[in-house]
C-alpha cells in the first residue's frame, strides 16, 4: 500500500475509471464510499472486501438522493478524506441534431452533479478541517471538438467551477485536483449516446465524427487510456504532499493540450494591443 489508509468517496464505481479506483483504493487497504446506480455491480467487490467497501445506489443527476447518501456516508463511516467526482457520460452530435432533453440530462450529470457533490460534501470537510476534492475532467475540458461541442461544455463548466473553487476552499485545508484524461479503454464509448444526424452536416467534421463513431474497432483502438494505470496516478496525485491543481492523463491528452494551450496564449499575445487600448 502507497499510503496510510484513508477513506475516499467515488461517484460512478460500477466500470471504467471509478471501477478501477475503486479496485485499487480497496487493494492498498483504504475504505471505500462507492456509489452507483445499481448496486449489484459491487457484488463481487463486496464479498472480498467486506466493510470496507460501503456502497449506496445514486443517481448523481437526483440532487436530493445525492445530499442524502453524502451525509449518511460521513455519518456511519465519520472523517472522508478523499472524493472522486467521476459518474459522467458522452453525448456527441452537432448542436443543431442534440435534442433538449438530451441537453438537460448532459449538463445535470456532468455539469450540475459535480457542482452539487460538491457543495454536500464541504459542511463536512470544513467540519474535518481536511478533505481533497478531485474532479474528473477530460481532455475535452480544454479543447474543442466539432460535433462534441455539450460535452465540451459540460468539461469546461466543471472547469471553470473548480478553478474558481480551488482559493474559495483553500482557507479550510480542502484542496482541489481536476483530472484531464485522454481517452480511457472503458464502457464510455460503447454507451455514448450519438445524435440523430441532421443531412447538412454529413459531409463536414461532424458527419466525419457520426462515421467514425460508427467504427467500434476504430474507436477502441484510439482509446489508448488504461484506467488501471490512470486510477493509480490519481491516486498518488490526490495523496502527495502537493495534490497538483490539475493532472493530466494520457499521451492523446498532453498533446491535445499542449497543443491548445499553445494556440489560445498565441492568439491571446496577438492581440495584447488591442486588449491594452481599450481601457477607459
Ligand atoms: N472514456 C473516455 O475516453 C474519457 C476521457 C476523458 C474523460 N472521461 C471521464 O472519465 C469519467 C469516467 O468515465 P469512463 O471512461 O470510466 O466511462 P464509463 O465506463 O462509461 O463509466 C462512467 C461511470 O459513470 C456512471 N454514470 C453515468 N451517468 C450517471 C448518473 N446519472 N448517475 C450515476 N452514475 C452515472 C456510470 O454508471 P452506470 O454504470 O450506472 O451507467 C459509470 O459508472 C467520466 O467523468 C468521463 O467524462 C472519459
Amino acid at each position: 500500500m502507497s499510503t496510510a489508509p484513508r477513506t475516499w468517496l467515488v461517484t460512478g464505481s460500477s466500470s471504467g475509471l471509478g471501477r478501477a479506483l475503486t479496485e485499487a483504493l480497496l487493494r492498498d487497504g483504504h475504505r471505500v464510499a462507492a456509489t452507483v446506480r445499481d448496486t449489484t455491480r459491487l457484488n463481487d467487490l463486496k464479498d472480498t472486501y467486506n466493510d470496507r467497501l460501503w456502497t449506496a445506489d445514486l443517481d448523481v443527476t437526483d440532487t436530493t438522493r445525492l445530499r442524502h447518501v453524502v451525509d449518511t456516508a460521513f455519518s456511519d463511516l465519520g472523517d472522508i478524506d478523499h472524493i472522486v467526482s467521476n459518474a459522467a457520460f458522452g453525448l456527441y452530435g452537432a448542436a443543431e441534431e442534440l435534442d433538449d432533453q438530451g441537453i438537460d440530462q448532459l449538463l445535470a450529470a456532468n455539469l450540475v452533479a459535480p457542482v452539487q457533490l460538491l457543495r454536500s460534501v464541504l459542511p463536512h470537510l470544513r467540519r474535518q478541517g481536511s478533505g481533497h476534492f478531485t474532479q474528473i475532467s477530460s481532455t475535452s475540458g480544454q479543447t474543442g471538438m466539432a460535433g462534441a461541442s455539450l460535452y465540451h461544455a459540460s468539461k469546461w463548466g466543471v472547469e471553470g467551477f473548480f478553478e474558481s473553487l480551488h482559493d474559495e476552499v483553500a482557507p479550510f485545508g480542502v484542496g482541489i485536483t481536476i483530472v484531464e484524461p485522454g481517452s480511457i479503454d472503458s464502457n464510455f464509448f460503447a454507451r455514448l449516446n450519438v445524435a440523430e444526424p441532421i443531412d447538412a452536416y454529413d459531409s463536414g467534421p461532424v458527419g466525419d465524427l457520426h462515421r467514425y463513431l460508427a467504427d467500434a474497432a476504430a474507436v477502441k483502438a484510439d482509446s489508448l487510456g488504461d484506467p488501471a494505470k490512470m486510477a493509480r496516478a490519481i491516486i498518488e496525485a490526490a495523496t502527495s504532499a502537493r495534490p497538483p491543481r490539475r493532472l493530466v492523463l494520457g499521451s492523446d491528452s498532453y498533446t491535445a493540450i499542449e497543443q491548445a494551450l499553445s494556440g489560445r496564449l498565441a492568439a491571446l499575445r496577438a492581440q495584447e494591443e488591442v486588449a491594452r487600448s481599450t481601457n477607459r
